[in-house]
């Protein structure tokens, strides 16, 4: 067995999936705010456009995908960040967007030889897992980047050292969990960074259209005049749309690694059903589903922000993403995150402690208003009572 799996940390949601489980059985009932998983449905002509692309046979599908998916993908990244994107060139679907995150490791990176330092990847402090197992299954070193005081990671950690080993920096914004966006030009110096040591810069941008304020800026709009070189960006329909089921999203970016990944890609079992696609086309050529479902988000997150203000509980970075950043009552003990989750799931409400995604987190809990806004509000007057 590769020895790199019992080095894995346990994976967050089974942790939570059992202590759910023994609470259901005590009769309690739960609200659910602890994953990220959209319950809104799947807006009507989405679904109709999968059943019209139903055949009563089928062939296997191919890893490039239709050419009216990358052409839908191209004119969309076009509208939303004014670049241009060449659906021949630089662009791939890709089945859902955490294959493509996991499988973009074993593409930049050597193996592992024996008695020389192992490659690294860069990964935020707090982050989603995939980026770190995906680094660790490959051999490679993941080096955790402290976050600032304003959640950014700090990119001044990437010393010559670590730049001489390091192949890739993963970014994501609107993050998970924190919620916080970067401004353009922290884009902009990521790759001059990675210019300087030759490392890939992925951003993982699967939130980016659920914003409150504005369209939060893009690795594309950064990279564009540079020809894409050593950018590559991950997004999907899971979020905006309400596509989890779907498993549909794209990569975007460098010419060169797009090229690899046209040759790599179909030997990894990972193209899209084609009545996948079609729905996809249709998700991506639509905005109007978009905005509504912004504007629900933003009607949940407002009951909570008024709740906490109310409160004096502290609620920071949540710039974007369906999800609050909320410190631990100073009255709470300790102020320990997974202390304060346990005792909000006890009155039924289910939150996720910040340690999860690594030690940075263990004063935060992240909130994720996904449910309907009739349970929101029984979720705020649970939190009414406890604070
Ligand atoms: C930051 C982040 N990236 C990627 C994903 C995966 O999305 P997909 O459904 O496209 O695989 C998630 C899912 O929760 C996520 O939180």
């Amino acid at each position: 067995m590769n020895p790199a799996i019992a080095r894995l940390k346990p994976y967050a949601f089974t942790q939570l999936g059992a202590q759910e489980a023994s609470l259901r059985a005590r009769g309690v009932r739960l609200l659910k705010f602890g994953v990220g998983d959209p319950e809104d449905e799947t807006p009507a002509f989405i679904r109709e456009a999968l059943i019209a692309a139903v055949t009563p046979a089928g062939r296997y599908p191919t890893a490039a995908g239709l050419p009216e998916l990358r052409g839908a993908i191209a004119a969309w990244i076009s509208r939303r960040y004014a670049v241009t994107a060449d659906p021949e060139v630089h662009i791939l679907p890709a089945n859902g967007s955490k294959e493509a995150l996991y499988n973009l490791a074993p593409l930049l990176l050597d193996g592992p030889s024996a008695g020389t330092t192992p490659q690294a990847v860069a990964i935020p402090e707090l982050a989603y897992q995939v980026y770190g197992d995906s680094a660790l299954l490959h051999h490679a070193e993941a080096i955790p980047l402290p976050l600032d005081g304003d959640w950014l990671p700090d990119l001044n950690a990437i010393t010559p050292e670590l730049g001489a080993r390091l192949k890739l920096l993963w970014l994501n914004f609107p993050n998970n969990p924190t919620g916080k966006v970067a401004p353009l030009g922290y884009y902009r110096d990521a790759l001059d960074l990675a210019d300087r040591y030759n490392f890939y810069v992925a951003s993982d941008e699967a939130y980016s259209e659920l914003w409150y304020d504005r369209p939060p800026p893009g690795l594309l709009q950064a990279a564009a005049p540079r020809g894409y070189h050593r950018a590559v960006v991950f997004n999907t329909l899971s979020k905006r749309s309400n596509m989890t089921a779907y498993r549909s999203g794209f990569i975007a970016g460098d010419p060169e690694l797009i090229r690899v990944m046209k040759n790599v890609r179909p030997r990894m079992g990972v193209a899209t059903p084609e009545f996948i696609q079609r729905a996809a086309v249709a998700a991506w050529e639509d905005e109007t589903h978009v905005q509504a479902q912004r504007a629900r988000y933003a009607e949940r997150r407002v009951l909570f922000l008024d709740l906490f203000r109310r409160k004096g509980v502290q609620v920071e970075a949540s710039e974007g993403a369906f999800y609050l950043w909320v410190r631990v009552p100073e009255t709470a003990p300790g102020r320990d995150a997974q202390r304060f989750a346990e005792r909000l799931i006890e009155h039924g409400l289910v939150v996720l402690p910040g340690s999860f995604f690594g030690p940075r987190g263990r004063e935060y809990v992240r909130l994720a208003f996904v449910p309907p806004l009739d349970v929101c509000r029984e979720a705020v007057a649970i939190l009414d009572r406890v604070l």
